[in-house]
């Protein structure tokens, strides 16, 4: 029988908001304390969710001993400084993607939790979900081959509001930190690291990065085509194109989804996704309590080296497009 773990927000926010909503759906989950710059804000949100306490700053809440793991959901460009005032206090972290700003920060982060000897996760939810894993068996079982291309697309219209996270590049805005970085994933995470890239982006009025366009190519000759875009609508679908077939992992490819396959010779066939209960973010958090439950202090599944990969992909992509985040990359480009 797990232990009951005091889960804890940082940053009352939207995604908080879904995150906490999913929580509830766990057993082994107390919804314990909401913190937040804003002690209102903070209460108003225990309020919603039924979390026993609230903080008007983030301090206040890791000085709390009854924390166990709190769950950072601030804009990218915070992410490395809370999780550091969360390890320093021996809080077990899940903090949002992008994880970081640069792999600096994510390598910065990593060495906190072997220090502290505490855990640390990167909350990249669609390594969790049950459809991405099946697709994952299916591509690997062999059945449609060789994989030779991944197709990968995440793009909403969004508007130009200069104080809010998306392009504003104080906060990290920009699509490819926010949304680009799914279709990174999901070519990493089948593929592996690519040995060239090529990148090409479009920018906003506010100089953030609004749209991209993505080319990885392997030695071995494979590739990966990825955009991401605040500016127009896409599908927001994977497609895994195999010598023998190909597979895709439905809109929006990286929730619960349904798999379309379609295998030389054959039908199209479509696996329904099992998923009934919530937005999908259960599984990530519930990982991280089996992993508590087992004294890890870094997951096997999303694990160190996968997100320091990512965040170093993520890098390579901004020098090629010439998208840079003067307050966090002096150490990385000047
Ligand atoms: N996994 C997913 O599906 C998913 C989806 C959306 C977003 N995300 C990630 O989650 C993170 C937060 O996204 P969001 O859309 O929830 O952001 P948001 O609503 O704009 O902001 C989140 C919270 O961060 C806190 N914050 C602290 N300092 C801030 C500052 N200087 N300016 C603005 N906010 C500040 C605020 O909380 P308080 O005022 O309460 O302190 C704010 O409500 C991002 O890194 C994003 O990439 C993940």
């Amino acid at each position: 029988m797990s232990k009951i773990y005091n889960w804890a927000i940082l940053g009352c926010g939207k995604i908080a908001t879904k995150f906490a909503n999913d929580l509830k759906l766990l057993p082994n989950a107390k919804l314990y304390a909401a913190s937040s710059r804003n002690l209102e804000r903070a209460q108003n949100f225990a309020n919603d969710f039924g979390f026993e306490v609230a903080y008007g700053s983030y301090e206040e809440m890791v000085a709390d001993k009854n924390v166990d793991v709190v769950y950072i959901a601030t804009p990218h460009s915070f992410h490395h400084k809370h999780t550091l005032l969360c390890l320093k206090n021996k809080k077990a972290v899940l903090c949002e993607k992008a994880f970081a700003m640069n792999v600096h920060e994510v390598e910065e982060m990593i060495a906190c939790a072997k220090d502290n000897n505490t855990f640390l996760m990167e909350a990249f939810w669609t390594m969790f979900q049950p459809s991405f894993n099946q697709a994952m068996e299916i591509l690997n079982s062999g059945e449609l081959g060789k994989l030779k291309i991944v197709r990968s697309d995440f793009a909403f219209n969004a508007p130009v509001l200069e104080d809010k996270r998306l392009y504003n590049p104080k906060l990290g805005g920009g699509s490819l930190l926010d949304i680009g970085i799914y279709p990174v994933f999901a070519a990493l995470s089948s593929l592996g690291v690519p040995d060239t890239i090529k990148s090409f982006a479009e920018f906003s009025s506010t100089g953030t990065e609004e749209s991209i366009n993505i080319i990885f190519q392997y030695q071995n000759g494979e590739m990966a085509n990825l955009t991401s875009s605040f500016s127009s609508y896409s599908p927001t679908q994977t497609e895994y194109l195999c010598e023998k077939g190909y597979l895709v992992l439905n809109p929006r490819w990286y929730t619960p989804t349904d798999i379309t396959i379609w295998k030389e010779g054959g039908e199209l066939r479509t696996i329904e996704s099992q998923h009934r209960e919530g937005f999908g973010y259960q599984y990530e958090a519930k990982h991280v309590m089996e992993c508590l439950d087992s004294e890890l202090i870094e997951s096997p599944k999303m694990s160190w080296e996968m997100s320091m990969k990512l965040m170093g992909i993520l890098d390579r992509i901004r020098i090629d497009a010439g998208i840079f985040f003067p307050d966090h990359d002096q150490e990385l480009f000047f």
